[in-house]
């Protein structure tokens, strides 16, 4: 497999350079390991240079997986965007969770780290509510002290809202580099994104296929079709991802989407604003996850909605 593909580039507020595609490498479940090394090679080969994978305290996760994909291939380590996430288990041991991340994947530093979720859960998993310790500042106050020491080149957030965010800046010395949430036509979160811009915070799209759950949709079907015959459902919701100024992280298994994933194309102004209103229609704003929970009225991982401050109802609908 030939590397021809150049991919957009977003500058992090840290000066450093990420790729705008990046490949997805969580697969649903722990501990697929074949899958996630074969895939990571692949997409490596086909012209990915951002991996963003996720570090797990009480499962393999797939950071070894990734980490033996990082080892066989001949690409510089420098070339590679290499993303990890703090697991909601080690928020009170963020340097020793790091260290052991660094490990499982075989390198001296990532490009980026997490906070995968802003809740904490303690040694019996349960899930401190805000203001219990560690909460989110004090986290992250133990995240910056990792930027001197080489092994994050930037840190940042996943999951956090403007709620959140607001309380975290107003306390943070370092503006997170990156918020990594859940985007795509159907939860754009375009409030999300204009704060986060003006703070000079990227936000990355995960799930920005909506788990290919928009076959159907006539909006999308059309404007790919506009585009020619081999344009695909993919290609649109990925090129709206990064020209609205979010990196994407699609997860693929298959050699072929892969390729196709990394492939943009130009929408015009019309078939950007069709997408981005594209939840408005009726019963469309929504969550395509799974861990969305109908328990407190809507939750995931025992906060509320409100406290996470998503504009939701249960089962991951939108108000
Ligand atoms: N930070 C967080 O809390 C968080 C949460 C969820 C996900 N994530 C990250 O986001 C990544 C991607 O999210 P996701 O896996 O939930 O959803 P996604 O990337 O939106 O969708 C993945 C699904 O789309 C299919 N697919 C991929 N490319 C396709 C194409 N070109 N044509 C048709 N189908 C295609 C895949 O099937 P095949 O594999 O068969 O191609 C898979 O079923 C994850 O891997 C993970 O790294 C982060």
């Amino acid at each position: 497999m030939q590397n021809t593909y150049v991919c957009p580039r977003f500058k992090l507020n840290n000066g450093n350079i990420m790729p705008a595609i990046g490949a997805g490498c969580w697969l649903g479940s722990a501990g697929e390991d074949e899958h996630v090394t074969a895939m990571v090679e692949t997409a490596l080969d086909l012209g990915y240079r951002h991996i963003d994978t996720v570090g797990f305290n009480s499962s393999s996760g797939n950071e070894e997986s990734v980490g033996r994909a990082l080892k066989k291939t001949s690409i510089p380590r420098v070339d590679i965007f290499l993303t990890t996430k703090l697991d909601q288990k080690d928020h009170s041991r963020v340097l020793e969770a790091l260290d052991t991340s660094l490990a499982k994947l075989g390198v001296e530093y990532v490009d980026l780290y997490l906070m995968h979720w802003p809740m904490a859960f303690n040694e019996s998993d349960r899930t401190l509510q805000p203001g219990e310790s560690p909460t989110f500042v004090e986290t992250w106050k133990e995240m910056e002290k990792l930027l001197a020491t080489g092994k994050a080149k930037a840190i940042g957030v996943s999951n956090f809202s403007v709620q959140t965010l607001s309380v975290l800046l107003a306390q943070a010395t370092v503006v997170p580099a990156v918020n990594q949430v859940e985007l795509h036509p159907c939860l754009p979160q375009h409030d999300l994104l204009a704060f986060c811009a003006e703070r000079g915070i990227l936000l990355t799209a995960y799930t920005p296929l909506g788990k290919h759950k928009f076959a159907d949709d006539p909006t999308i079907r059309s404007i790919a079709e506009a585009h020619g015959p081999e344009t695909t459902l993919a290609q649109v919701l990925l090129s709206w991802g990064v020209q609205r100024g979010t990196a994407v992280i699609p997860k693929s298994l298959d050699p072929s989407r892969l390729r196709q994933n990394l492939r943009l194309i130009e929408l015009n102004a019309s078939e950007m604003d069709a997408l981005n209103s594209l939840h408005k229609k009726p019963g469309m704003h929504r969550s395509m996850c799974s861990f969305h929970s109908q328990t407190l009225g809507g939750s995931c991982f025992g906060w509320t909605y409100k406290q996470l401050g998503w504009e939701m109802i249960a089962g991951g609908i939108h108000l």
